[in-house]
């Protein structure tokens, strides 16, 4: 068995012992641990939710003062919990003020979307390019000052421009690659903060 496979199937496993429906909770944990992206109280939207283990996650850390709002146009596999808000829509869709009825403000906007994959790069890194640029456009209209933003990418012609967008409307700018990531997958998040500082 190949290293990286023996790495996911870990992280699977890991995830199912503690009922995640997704391994991917550990690359947000990992993200939060390290750059401290939510908090108690905190409202928080999260793009590209389902199956729902970021929801879970996002859930217990805001606590039960707090909203998490979840968009996928899949359904979720998770118990119900008072916090979390689910709609079902395809998030190119999603209205500011559809979101602003929930939360007039959010202190953190995160996408792990992914786009259905074709297997001819150009047209799979422009729909990430554009789920991105989505991201930014929702966490412009929606993110409290100071908010903080985490967004997947992959490597492409669309990232270097888009780490500069990023980077004009925060205080603080990163790109990250998760340690559950496989080595060889063009896949990494930016996590900015402070937005509007
Ligand atoms: C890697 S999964 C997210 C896993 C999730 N963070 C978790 O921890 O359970 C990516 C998700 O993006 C969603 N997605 C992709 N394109 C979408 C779109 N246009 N609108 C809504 N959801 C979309 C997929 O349905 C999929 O559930």
């Amino acid at each position: 068995m190949r290293l990286n496979e023996s790495r996911r199937n870990y992280y699977t496993q890991k995830a199912k012992e503690k009922n995640f429906p997704a391994r991917s909770v550990f690359k947000l944990a990992e993200m939060d641990k390290k750059y401290s992206l939510v908090k108690k109280d905190d409202a928080v939207l999260d793009l590209g939710c389902a199956p729902g283990s970021w929801l879970m996650y996002l859930s217990e850390k805001v606590g039960p003062s707090g909203k998490v709002v979840g968009v996928d146009f899949q359904d979720i596999n998770i118990d119900p919990r008072g916090n979390i808000i689910f709609l079902k829509q395809d998030v190119l869709e999603v209205k500011p003020a559809d979101l602003k009825k929930v939360s007039p403000f959010y202190q953190a906007v995160l996408s792990d979307l992914s786009p259905r994959l074709t297997g001819l790069a150009d047209k799979d890194d422009a729909v990430m390019a554009e789920y991105c640029q989505k991201t930014l456009c929702l966490a412009e209209a929606l993110l409290a000052r100071g908010g903080n933003f985490v967004c997947k990418m992959f490597e492409s012609e669309f990232s270097a421009g888009f780490f500069q967008a990023v980077k004009e409307r925060f205080s603080f700018a990163k790109r990250y690659r998760t340690r559950i990531t496989p080595k060889r997958s063009r896949e990494f998040y930016f996590i900015a903060k402070g937005f509007g500082c």
